[in-house]
């Protein structure tokens, strides 16, 4: 790609930005959220087209004007966002658009063995006719891989493929992604995990506000240099925490259960304490925040708040007592993505905000502007429709709009999933200034450096039980991970008596 610009209504998304991508090639790029990454790799994949520049693909000067032409050309795309069709099998998934015919009639058969070849090749040991809402989300992300690999990809183009991944997964892709290489495939990698750049890397293209920083050799690079050349500055502090008076139990969980989900879990959290909460995936975590939050009906237990019994059987509930669930899926978060930023903040304090029948338009864009200044989200104006912010800035308004509402507890569920290492530091401060001002803060988080970084406390759950709480002084990485599998002897116990129903269990477990 050579001299690529593109420009949205009032953002140059990228300014004569230059690519190269060699076969049997992993090549990272990355930058900061907005940087153009994801705009980048769109006008490869024929979604965008350029304003200026040149593609050259195989030696020949190319222009996709969809990404079907581009894909049928070998380019193809696994986003974050899947996009499968869950009710249909893996089989069809993958062939999908592209169903091998006989006379006028599918080929069944043809279409289950080619993708039993396929999903062998994957190591992924599931019936082709399995419908994909069946499989967990690193599964789906290999039937991806696997429709790639139909189409006899030249170049796949990974975006933040990880961010939903339990380490396990995260393995088994690498894996798969040094076979492609030795298959001769070029993979762009995106991701906002940058150790991983590390890991599998071969170069690194780093792009800041829409222009090339710079490509080099993994080699060539330490997280230092990168973190530099992604912000533009060096980052003093990855989680800068503060120490905080700890003041009066602000909520208070006794004996929750739900199903065989999550088994008489008991906790507090106190005014100005961050709690994290640790466990393996699968572990009951995102369960446990969801029933808190009344988003999910438990079985049995008992809720407190300021020491008063309350009663939560809906998110309403919840947040009538003060009480705020931030999780990482944006599409249920309530974001009006047609909407503007500035709508999306002010609309859960709109109600305090409505003078007569008339929104206070001075309120609401002081309000908005105050949060897109101290979450630094990126957008040329209040009025941006949220929908065109990079999935990061996303994120931001999601987080400015919760704690527009001033609520007594926040509950994060991944925080800064898919956001970039300075908008992380800045929701870090944020987090500690919250607490400050007597906000009780509970935070699920698959990165260990995030937990141990920032919980005063951490609670680890495994199997739906809680197996143990650590303070911040005597948390290692070795001790949760400990107690995170605490409870594993347990589960194969109850496996093994359940040989009968292995067959289902060995179809979709992840290994
Ligand atoms: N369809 C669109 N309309 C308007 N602006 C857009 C559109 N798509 C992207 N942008 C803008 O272009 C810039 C680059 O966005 P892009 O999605 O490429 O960032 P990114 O590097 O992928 O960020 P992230 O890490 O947050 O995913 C951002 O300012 C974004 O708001
Ligand atoms: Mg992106």
């Amino acid at each position: 790609m050579i001299g690529i610009s593109k420009s949205f209504p009032g953002v140059q998304a990228l300014s004569n930005v230059s690519f190269d991508l060699h076969k049997g090639e992993v090549h990272a790029l990355l930058g900061e959220n907005g940087a153009g990454k994801s705009t980048l790799t769109k006008i490869l994949s024929g979604v965008y087209t350029r304003d200026s520049g040149e593609i050259i693909f195989k030696g020949k000067q190319v222009s996709f004007s969809t990404p079907r032409q581009a894909q049928l050309a070998g380019i193809t795309t696994i986003y974050q966002e899947l996009n499968q069709i869950p009710q249909l099998s893996v089989a069809e998934n993958i062939f999908l658009g592209n169903e091998q015919e006989r006379g006028f009639l599918i080929d069944w058969k043809t279409m289950r063995e080619e993708a039993t070849r396929l999903l062998a090749r994957l190591h992924l040991k599931v019936d082709p006719r399995t419908p994909v809402s069946q499989l967990g989300v690193g599964q789906q992300q290999m039937v991806e891989v696997a429709r790639a690999l139909h189409h006899k990809s030249d170049i796949i183009i990974m975006d933040e493929p990880t961010s939903a991944l339990s380490i396990q997964e995260i393995d088994d892709l690498f894996e798969i992604i040094r076979q492609l290489k030795a298959s001769g495939v070029a993979i762009i990698y995106i991701s906002h995990h940058l150790e991983e750049s590390f890991q599998i890397g071969d170069r690194i293209t780093v792009l800041r506000d829409g222009h090339l920083v710079t490509t080099r050799p993994t080699s060539e690079m330490t997280l230092e240099t990168l973190i530099s050349a992604m912000v533009g500055r060096s980052l003093s502090e990855q989680f800068p925490k503060e120490e905080v008076q700890r003041g009066a139990e602000v909520l208070r969980v006794e004996g929750l259960s739900q199903g065989d989900k999550l088994h008489d879990i008991s906790f507090s959290v106190h005014a100005g304490e961050m709690l994290g909460i640790a466990g393996l995936v699968g572990a009951g975590r995102t369960e446990l925040v969801r029933a808190i939050f009344g988003a999910d009906p438990i079985t049995a237990g008992k809720f407190y708040v300021d020491g008063r019994e309350i009663r939560i059987s809906s998110p309403r509930d919840a947040i009538r007592h003060g009480i705020a669930l931030l999780t990482e899926d944006r599409k249920q978060q309530g974001l009006l993505l047609q909407m503007s930023v500035r709508e999306n903040i002010s609309l859960s304090v709109l109600g305090r905000l409505t003078r007569g029948l008339f929104t206070n338009r001075q309120v609401e864009s002081d309000l908005a502007g105050k949060y897109i200044r101290e979450l630094s989200i990126r957008t040329p104006s209040q009025l941006q429709q949220v929908i065109n912010l990079s999935g990061g800035n996303q994120q931001k308004v999601i987080l400015g709009k919760w704690i527009s509402t001033a609520p007594r507890v926040l509950i994060f569920d991944e925080p800064t999933r898919g956001i970039d290492v300075g908008a992380k530091a800045e929701i870090y401060k944020l987090m500690n200034q919250l607490a400050k001002q007597g906000v009780a803060i509970i935070v699920v988080s698959s990165e260990m450096p995030e937990i141990l970084g920032m919980s005063d406390r951490i609670m680890v759950i495994c199997e739906g039980y809680v197996t143990g709480f650590l303070s911040h002084a005597e948390a290692t990485q070795e001790k949760v991970m400990e107690l995170a599998t605490a409870h594993r002897g347990v589960e194969e116990q109850r496996n093994n008596h359940n040989t009968r129903d292995n067959q289902h269990a060995a179809s979709s477990g992840t290994a």
